[in-house]
């Protein structure tokens, strides 16, 4: 009998099925390979990739066609994100349909909504505790609303990237329900003890991350008799991963939302995933075991999307998650440039980039494989200053002083600061303190506005624009958080909000201020200068090719510490990237300049020639340029 005819679309699983199953099923085998229940869970996952792949719509299926063909398509230069919650940006999900032509016309081609999934009810950890991730925040709208902005997005060809918490979910989620209840199935999904001493064993070596308000990384909960792993939260319940279950009920979510349209999944907090007792229990090995297999499963049922991993970890630390040694081209496409930010809040107030140079040079290669970096100054976290004391002592600093210093400098305390945040997370065990703020505040604005000080609120505006020509050029997508394009301050009403108050994260997460973006496109007011900068840097961005993020990026070191620099290394000639941290004119010999392959002396940002004079280039107070 002959057989029935293979339709196209089961021969494309198949082939996407072939391509990824070295990436997938090692790591599964190396997870999960000793346990009994691992064939059941290898047939079960099988046929959810293809069930997802059967229901994915056919609109996706055209995009994962035009994806295979164009695979660099998140590394061009016409890429530029921006980052908000859908209520204070548009009050709804479809809210965002009018404010599209807004950011279009900032230059925006990829947009980011801060968790929008259904959040326990309450205080949710600003949407990162999630009770249901099948349906969306009710206060925002619907899944049907969902796909409609999603589709919209994609006619603009905007992309969209959404939250996927994997650490943990609410203690609301139905899951974390049913464990309650005593239902071992689901009580297998957490991490849960019947006794404290597992607990404190693991607490030993565990680092608190809000020792504040959520000290400790365990709840005990006398009701059902046990302890629960809350890293974040009491209501943020850790998931199992050591449990094939939760692997294959996080993979139907992921393709679930990719079928609606997702194009970047933001997967929160992942250096948290796996536990071995004696460690830190951050950035196991098995972490980046998950993660690629997570991404191969991604790669053959819903192939136009790509994974931001958020690891806000050390510089050694965060560059596996962008795929290292056997993981390499097969993790994260995306991930945070921690280091980056930190290091860019940290030359500005030492007015010394050898630090930045440092770590930037030592911990980050030149070139990625079908990777690159999330770029951002600001987001919805604090700044924690993850500088190592190793690399402050390679640059003569001591680590905690330079830490202490910075913490300072931010808060507004030291002397002559310009900066304007607030204290978060304050660690006495480790000296820690963490950082809060708006771009804005903490560049010096609100302290300049307050002053009056006009020469003041200039600098600040040229420390805005110097973030973000550095994050529009160093190499990845740039992330502008919402507001640092208007230049906005901090909001301190979050004080006033029971929920909130404990939270100072909430001080940088303002409400749009739509009065201010109409009048921002002309004239000369600050948030005008700044929101006209950051357009002409995004616009000038796409103009040039050497931007793409494929093309490596190489810190140079100019004899003159007030200057950062970089080369992109394009093929038809580098592009020198330089950027003044400091309020007083720096000069470079013109002999080094030209000896980093500079040849046309013309900036690609103002697209404006650059002059020497007498052999010297000359740049002013927080001048950025991108020589070629
Ligand atoms: C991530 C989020 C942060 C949240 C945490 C716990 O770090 O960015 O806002 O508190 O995860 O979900």
């Amino acid at each position: 009998m002959a057989k029935a005819p293979v339709s196209a679309q089961d021969e494309l699983f198949a082939l996407r099925l072939d391509r990824s199953a070295p990436d997938l099923w090692p790591m599964l085998d190396a997870l999960y390979g000793h346990r009994p229940d691992y064939p059941a869970f290898r047939t079960a996952l099988l046929k959810t990739l293809k069930q997802a792949w059967d229901a994915r719509p056919a609109d996706l299926k055209r995009l994962d066609l035009k994806r295979d063909l164009e695979p660099d398509w998140f590394l061009r230069p016409d890429m530029a994100g921006y980052v908000f919650y859908i209520d204070r940006f548009a009050g709804t999900l479809t809210g965002v349909l009018d404010k599209l032509d807004y950011l279009s016309d900032l230059g925006i081609t990829y947009v980011h909504f801060m968790p929008c999934l259904k959040p326990r009810p309450g205080d949710s950890d600003g949407g990162y505790s999630v009770m249901d991730y099948r349906q969306i925040n009710p206060a925002l709208g619907t899944m049907a609303d969902f796909e409609q902005v999603s589709a919209a997005l994609r006619a603009r060809g905007m992309s969209l990237c959404i939250d996927l918490v994997l650490n943990h979910t609410a203690k609301e989620h139905a899951w974390a329900r049913k464990a309650t209840k005593g239902d071992p199935k689901y009580q297998d999904y957490y991490l849960m003890f019947d006794t404290p001493d597992l607990a404190q064993r693991y607490e030993q070596r565990l680092v608190q991350v809000f020792p504040d308000n959520a000290p400790g990384s365990f709840t005990h909960y006398p009701e059902f008799g046990k302890w629960v792993w809350t890293t974040f939260n009491e209501h943020q319940w850790d998931l199992n991963w050591a449990n094939p279950q939760v692997f294959l009920e996080i993979t139907r979510i992921m393709l679930f939302l990719a079928n609606r349209g997702v194009d970047v999944l933001r997967l929160d907090a992942v250096a948290f995933l796996w536990k071995r007792i004696g460690t830190r229990c951050q950035s196991e090995p098995e972490v980046h075991m998950l993660l690629q297999a997570l991404r191969a499963c991604s790669r053959i049922a819903a192939p136009a999307l790509i994974h931001l991993e958020e690891a806000i970890v050390g510089p050694a630390e965060m560059l596996p998650y962008l795929g290292r040694g056997r993981h390499d081209g097969r993790e994260g496409n995306l991930a945070y440039h921690n280091s980056l930010m930190v290091q860019f809040w940290g030359a500005l107030a030492s007015r010394d980039t050898r630090l930045m140079g440092h770590v930037l040079a030592t911990h980050f290669p030149q070139t990625l494989t079908n990777a690159t970096y999330a770029t951002y100054i600001r987001c919805h976290d604090d700044i924690g200053w993850a500088v190592t004391d190793e690399d402050a002592a390679a640059v003569g600093l001591s680590g905690p002083a330079h830490r202490a210093f910075l913490s300072a400098f931010y808060e507004g305390s030291f002397p002559g600061s310009f900066a304007k945040g607030a204290l978060f997370q304050v660690n006495e065990a480790t000296g820690d303190k963490r950082i809060s703020g708006s771009f804005a505040s903490l560049a010096g604005l609100e302290t300049a506005l307050a002053a009056e000080d006009a020469a003041g609120v200039d600098l600040a505006i040229q420390r805005i624009l110097l973030g973000h020509a550095l994050i529009a050029s160093f190499g990845g997508i740039p992330l502008i958080y919402m507001g640092d394009e208007l230049a906005l301050l901090n909001d301190d009403s979050y004080l006033n909000n029971p929920a909130q108050a404990h939270d100072s994260r909430w001080s940088h997460r303002p409400r749009m201020d739509w009065p201010l973006a109409e009048a921002a496109h002309s004239g000369d007011s600050p948030s005008a200068r700044v929101f006209q900068g950051t357009r002409a840097i995004l616009a000038r961005r796409r103009a040039t090719p050497g931007l793409h993020s494929g093309y490596g990026t190489r810190i140079v070191f100019p004899e003159n510490t007030g200057i950062f620099a970089f080369q992109r290394l394009a093929p038809a000639g580098p592009v020198l990237c330089l950027f003044n941290m400091t309020e007083v004119w720096q000069h470079l010999p013109l002999a080094w300049v030209q000896a980093q392959g500079v040849t046309r002396m013309h900036d690609a940002l103002s697209d404006t020639a650059v002059q020497a004079h007498k052999g010297t280039v000359s740049l002013p107070p927080y001048a950025r340029v991108w020589l070629t």
